[in-house]
């Protein structure tokens, strides 16, 4: 959803090198991987038992996806030049790339590929929620009493709402996130990502899920999977004027059915692997590639270029957003921008949004 502009100035060069190396040493990966498995330290029960129960739009045309089977679809970009090979990239050597690495698809997106749209990871239709893309749940200690707990959401593809009958914001690679904070244990507040914001709310105004009352419902708007508390219409600004985002009670997304868990330590600011419930990949025991700073798409084209247009700032295709790491883990209050946050205690004002 957000898309970030930015200007690589390196040459692929040191990248170069640094593939070389990380090909170099695959044994001692190997056995670093096995014992960061063998010492995983369990997610807290109350992550998975209060986790939020999400909705996907009933007309949803792109889906979550699992990252490895991303990485497998894009090459490694500088400046528009590939550093590497379509799908030479793996979540083991990730962390190895420079932070002005884009992760560029390797087919043309207006053709829409299967993996861009991730039909797999559409959830179960029977309503279980199960989705084959894997979310992650990252769990950050704050201190004695305060744990913040990380839903992660990966779409490989960002559809843009149309305004004035145009299209914008359309990106490869989507990260968006909900936070639960926990106070003892108990679930205090959740904060919700929207475009560059998001909004937080005390918990015990969610409206909670039928199946199980402990499950928060989030739903996540149709293409640009924003998070909101609500089913509906859901207006956001952006240069050109008011933008709507809708969303509804689509498709039942059960985030806890399958996962990839990680603790984020917030005075080292470095991951190690949790216990998980993933079944998208194998490749889960290192957790290196969540400290990787670079794009998860491709970097925004020039205007003109592969179809681009851009008006009043807003342009047709965007670059892909940073990872999870970039999103303010180590946070203070339980917005993603500490600086103003307001948690809401109805949900009645749709327009609000905290940071
Ligand atoms: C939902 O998004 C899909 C593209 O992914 C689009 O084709 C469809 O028209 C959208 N529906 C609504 C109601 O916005
Ligand atoms: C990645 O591509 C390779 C080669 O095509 C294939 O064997 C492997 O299953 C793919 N992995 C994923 C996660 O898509
Ligand atoms: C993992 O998912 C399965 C199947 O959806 C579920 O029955 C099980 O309780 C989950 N385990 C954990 C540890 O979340
Ligand atoms: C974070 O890492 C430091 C240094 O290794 C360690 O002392 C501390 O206990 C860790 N914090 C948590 C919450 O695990
Ligand atoms: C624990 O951390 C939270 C979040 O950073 C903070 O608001 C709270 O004051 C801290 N509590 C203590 C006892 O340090």
């Amino acid at each position: 959803m957000v898309g970030i502009a930015s200007s690589p100035t390196r040459l692929g060069l040191a990248a170069f090198l640094l593939v070389g190396l990380a090909t170099a040493a695959p044994s001692s990966k190997r056995a670093a991987a096995a014992a960061a498995a063998a010492a995983a330290v369990p997610l807290p029960d109350y992550a998975i038992t209060y986790a939020p129960w999400s909705y996907l739009y009933s007309s949803e045309g792109t889906f979550p996806s699992d990252i490895t089977v991303h990485l497998n679809h894009t090459i490694p970009e500088v400046n528009y030049a590939a550093i590497g090979a379509a799908g030479s990239v793996t979540v083991d050597t990730l962390d190895t790339y420079a932070s002005d690495v884009y992760l560029t698809s390797a087919d043309d997106i207006s053709d829409e590929p299967a993996w861009l749209l991730s039909d797999y990871g559409m959830p179960d239709v029977g309503g279980s929620g199960y989705s084959a893309a894997p979310g992650l749940i990252i769990a950050a200690e704050k201190n004695e009493s305060v744990v913040d707990v990380f839903y992660f959401y990966f779409y490989s593809y960002n559809w843009g709402r149309p305004v004035i009958g145009l299209e914008f914001d359309l990106h490869v690679g989507d990260w968006e996130h909900s936070m639960t904070r926990f106070v003892d244990g108990v679930p205090y507040a959740i904060y919700l990502s929207e475009h560059s914001a998001g909004s937080a709310y005390y918990w015990d105004v969610m409206d909670f899920s039928t199946q199980d009352a402990n499950r928060p419902i989030t739903y996540v708007a149709n293409g640009s999977h924003a998070n909101y508390a609500t089913a509906g219409t859901q207006e956001y600004t952006i240069a050109l004027g008011i933008v709507t985002d809708v969303t509804d009670a689509g498709y039942a997304w059960d985030i806890t059915q399958n996962y990839r868990g990680y603790w984020y330590n917030t005075s080292t600011a470095t991951f190690s692997l949790a216990t998980g419930n993933s079944t998208g990949a194998t490749e889960e025991a290192s957790p290196s590639w969540l400290a990787w700073t670079g794009y998860w798409g491709d970097e925004q084209y020039a205007d003109g270029v592969e179809g681009q247009y851009c008006l009043f700032g807003e342009c047709l295709y965007t670059s892909g957003p940073t990872g999870p790491v970039t999103k303010n883990l180590g946070r203070e209050t339980v917005c993603q921008t500490d600086d103003g946050c307001v948690i809401f205690d109805d949900l009645d004002d749709l327009t609000k949004q905290s940071k």
